[in-house]
């Protein structure tokens, strides 16, 4: 209700361009941010900014016509632009709308001090805003484009399926059973890390027949978050959905408190025979067995009801917090309660750079920047080091910088009224590196610009609760897109399939990023090319096959998700899957 308060103040003085501008934001705002309940204080508001929109479509009809008439050389649209701009910056420098972004990246600008600042002239800043202002006034009188982008896939007929054997409901009963047999696991890694490394505690307790201890979440070192579980996820939610398959206990009981734990680490590809071999003997004698660096160690092959297993707790178990989950919600909501949204995950980090030993396609300067940091910690880069980073780049193992999305996204379909929620950490080069987005698609938004002041205070030092919301965003999301895999991508590609086949897109790196190259392909010719490029991988359900290795929570057919529609064929399936598989 701040919010308001503020807006009618902001509305009271300014002058009559910048209402246009401000009217036009603060109401598409107010929709997209205003839950169906309102409150009697809101209501002298809206009275007034209802008379203000008369005034305003009356004014941008005006101004429309005005401009088109004018169009061919008149500088006048872009000098009202300016002029309004500099008027709404003084009177709103906490705006939530998309223009609060471009605020910011003024903001950031004015701070930045190296080349990379002349890439982004006057002219084109001034572009984004009329670009916010055109597109503010189709918006004003319901125009839509329909556009095949937001087409969902039919999924083929496959549902979840997860009803496990006779053989193991039979066990159940004698695993439930046990007080001898505990499992304790640090999990490491940032918080998609964390949960696969979950998934697997939890199907390893259950090939020990041991009881699992709430996983301790190592503290980070480049992230510090020092969340617990039970602040990430809903304890009882995974204690309950879990009760038939592993016993949860939230702390070691009494009678095995003062053991010394047996500790482990299994290797890459651990079977459940090995972990039986490796470990009950001693577990049985010793009571507890402690294991740490579980990252993808469990093998991706695993027997059909363990397969069910991981699914159950990726899908159905690990829900998030109350507190994550309402605020994940409501900003999913914020974007939906104006039709269909995009969620992009951005991987623009400076860690992810390192990271992936690929450069980010800004400036020397930032290039510098991160081969220095390449230099000073060798241990960070998990990318291939005998590639140069052409290779790297060509070859479909970098992520793509927001030039490129861009391009895609437009080849792809995408109409530029499309509402885009960008996940991820503040990309390297601050918010401007995302200009070339935000000047296509205007509606481009983050969780700080969808939330109201005050509603992440609780989530914003701590990385892992952050990372949790864009998660729920991008997960209710109608399209999502990674701009590079990576286990959120991952977990995500898995949901969404489970959930219903909802669409998304992996980008085909390594077969487009040529024609990204290509000077002489028309925009026509290079669009028909990227479309049909990526005609597969649209969001119709891969396979999982155990030639690859590929991770069930990723790929839930056939082992979490059964056919209604026998006839299809699974070749049909394998074809799409070859072509997704970047
Ligand atoms: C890099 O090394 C791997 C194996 O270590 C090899 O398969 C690959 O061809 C090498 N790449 C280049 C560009 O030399
Ligand atoms: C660029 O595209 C044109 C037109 O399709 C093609 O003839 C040419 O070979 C391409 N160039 C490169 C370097 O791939």
């Amino acid at each position: 209700m701040a919010k308001s308060k503020n807006n009618a103040k902001k509305l009271s003085f300014i002058s009559v361009p910048s209402q246009i501008i401000n009217s036009i934001s603060s109401s598409s705002l107010q929709s997209l941010l205003e839950s169906p309940k309102k409150s009697s204080r809101t209501s002298i508001f809206t009275r007034k900014s209802t008379l203000l929109w008369f005034l305003t479509l009356f004014l941008v009809g005006f101004f429309g016509m005005f401009k088109y008439g004018f169009n061919f050389d008149t500088p006048f649209p872009q000098k009202l632009c300016s002029t309004t701009h500099q008027k709404f910056s003084l009177s709103n420098h906490h705006s939530i709308s998309n223009l609060g972004v471009n605020l910011l990246l003024q903001k950031e600008r004015k701070t930045l001090k190296n080349d990379h600042k002349d890439e982004f002239s006057k002219h084109e800043k001034e572009q984004v805003f009329v670009s916010h202002v055109e597109l503010g006034a189709k918006g004003s009188i319901g125009f839509e484009k329909k556009s095949d982008f937001w087409k969902q896939p039919n999924g083929l007929g496959y549902k979840p399926c997860l009803s496990f054997s006779r053989d193991y409901r039979k066990q159940n009963e004698e695993i439930l059973k046990d007080r001898k047999k505990y499992l304790m696991v640090v999990v490491s890694g940032g918080m998609n890390q964390q949960r696969n490394q979950i998934v697997d505690a939890v199907v390893i307790a259950r090939i020990l027949g041991a009881a699992l201890v709430v996983p301790v979440l190592q503290v980070n070192v480049i992230w510090g978050d020092e969340s617990e579980f039970g602040d990430i996820f809903d304890l009882e939610h995974f204690k309950k959905i879990l009760e038939n398959d592993v016993r949860v206990v939230s702390a070691l009981p009494s009678t095995h408190i003062m053991t010394r734990p047996v500790e482990g680490r299994p290797p890459l590809h651990a079977t459940p025979s090995w972990i039986r071999t490796r470990y009950l003997k001693r577990l049985n004698r010793e009571g507890v067995l402690l294991l740490r660096g579980l990252d993808s160690r469990l093998s991706k092959d695993l027997p059909s009801d363990l397969q069910k297993l991981r699914c159950k707790v990726a899908f159905n178990a690990l829900k998030f917090a109350k507190p994550i989950e309402e605020l994940g919600n409501k900003i999913a909501e914020r974007m939906k309660s104006k039709g269909p949204y995009l969620a992009l995950h951005l991987r623009m980090e400076k860690d992810v750079w390192v990271r992936t030993g690929c450069l980010p396609g800004l400036s020397s300067e930032f290039d510098d920047i991160i081969n220095n940091e390449r230099i000073r910690r060798p241990e960070l880069l998990t990318a291939k080091s005998n590639m140069t980073y052409h290779q790297r780049k060509m070859a479909g193992l970098c992520p793509l910088n927001a030039i490129e999305v861009t391009r895609l996204l437009k080849a792809l379909g995408a109409p530029n009224d499309a509402k885009i929620y960008w996940a991820g950490g503040k990309p390297l080069g601050g918010k401007e590196t995302l200009l070339p987005l935000i000047k296509e698609f205007p509606h481009f938004y983050n969780k700080e610009d969808l939330a109201l002041p005050g509603e992440l205070q609780p989530f914003v030092k701590k990385a892992s609760l952050m990372a949790a919301i864009d998660y729920i965003v991008s997960e209710k999301s109608d399209v999502f897109m990674p701009s590079h895999g990576g286990n959120m991508g991952r977990a995500i590609q898995g949901q969404r399939a489970f959930i219903g086949h909802k669409k998304y897109i992996t980008p085909n790196k390594r077969h487009m990023l040529p024609y990204f190259q290509n000077s002489s392909l028309s925009e026509e010719e290079f669009n028909r090319i990227i479309k049909k490029l990526h005609k597969d991988s649209m969001g119709q359900p891969g396979l999982r096959t155990h030639k690859n290795g590929r991770d069930v929570t990723k790929y839930p057919i056939p082992e979490c998700m059964c056919n209604a529609m026998p006839h299809i064929l699974n070749s049909d399936l394998h074809i799409k899957t070859k072509a997704s598989d970047t």
